[in-house]
């Protein structure tokens, strides 16, 4: 039997859409050994609706072969359409699986091409397949940035789901100049604000005006949740993705204070979660 595991990943960041993306621990767990059919049993707290497209079945299948049939077994901690990369975990750890099923050891560089082709769009899969603070460039490679110790993740995951399909459909296919200048000024500002930590310069990173701000009527709560985060102390906060959930960064002791607040704005509907960033990515 082989097994692989992935973690979950806000990406984003604000200004870095679909460019940055930040590992989280929280982790999807595949096994995989082979079958007579293909067959995928979930059996953690999240996993997908039973129409949706199985993430892990789709990886599974595009790494060895529709004709080399594995039973998959998943097991996610990570919520399904909330923002937090779930789909890049289950292709990364499904992927990784099947191919060890069949006596593959890839290298990470494979992993990462089909998780982002299955994606379409790099950001998750970085983060998934890496680990860590990781960016992409244009060409669609992936290089690890530096975040300050200091910055710990606080998450609110509200209830509602989101999926990211019709968040990307929410956005414009142009912005103006305008926008491309703040967008750039705020992005700058947030790369070297998660490699210092410096109040000044991540408080200059903060919003979007690219994906954030045309998504909002999708996800109403988000500006709520990081206003509540930030005047519980946190250093930043945005939408962790496609949203709905919304991450907060801050240092250890205003972390608690960070996630009473969210909570008390989810007021039931949602939760709070406080992973360590996941210093690793698919292994
Ligand atoms: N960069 C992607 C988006 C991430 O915002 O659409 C999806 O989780």
């Amino acid at each position: 039997m082989a097994e692989a595991t992935a973690p979950a990943s806000s990406a984003n960041l604000g200004a870095g859409f679909d460019t940055l993306a930040l590992a989280l621990e929280l982790r999807c767990t595949v096994t995989a050994e082979l079958s007579v059919d293909w067959r995928v049993d979930h059996v953690g707290a999240h996993s997908p609706d039973s129409l949706a497209q199985d993430a892990v079945l789709a990886a599974a299948q595009r790494a060895v072969g529709i004709e080399r049939p594995l039973h998959l077994t998943v097991s996610s901690e990570i919520p399904v359409a909330r923002g937090l990369g779930s789909s890049a975990a289950a292709y990364a750890a499904g992927a990784l699986a099947a191919w060890r099923a069949t006596g593959i050891e890839p290298v990470p560089r494979r992993v990462f091409d089909l998780v982002s082709s299955l994606e379409g769009h790099a950001d998750n899969a970085a983060a998934a397949v890496f680990g860590g603070l990781q960016a992409v460039t244009i060409s669609g490679d992936a290089y690890p940035l530096v975040l300050h110790p200091n910055l710990l993740p606080v998450l609110a995951v509200p209830t509602a789901v989101l999926l990211t399909s019709d968040a990307r459909a929410a956005l414009p296919d142009s912005v103006s100049r305008y926008v491309a200048v703040r967008s750039l000024q705020r992005a700058v500002a947030l790369v070297q604000g998660l490699r210092t930590a410096d109040r000044a310069l991540l408080a200059a990173a903060a919003g979007d005006e690219i994906h954030e701000e045309p998504r909002t009527g999708l996800n109403p709560q988000a500006a709520e949740l990081i206003t509540a985060a930030r005047d519980a102390g946190a250093l930043f906060a945005c939408w962790s993705g496609a949203g709905p959930s919304v991450l907060a960064l801050s240092g250890a002791a205003q972390r608690p204070e960070i996630a009473l607040s969210l909570a008390s704005v989810l007021d039931n509907r949602g939760s709070v979660l406080t992973p360590a960033i996941a210093a690793n990515g698919v292994e």
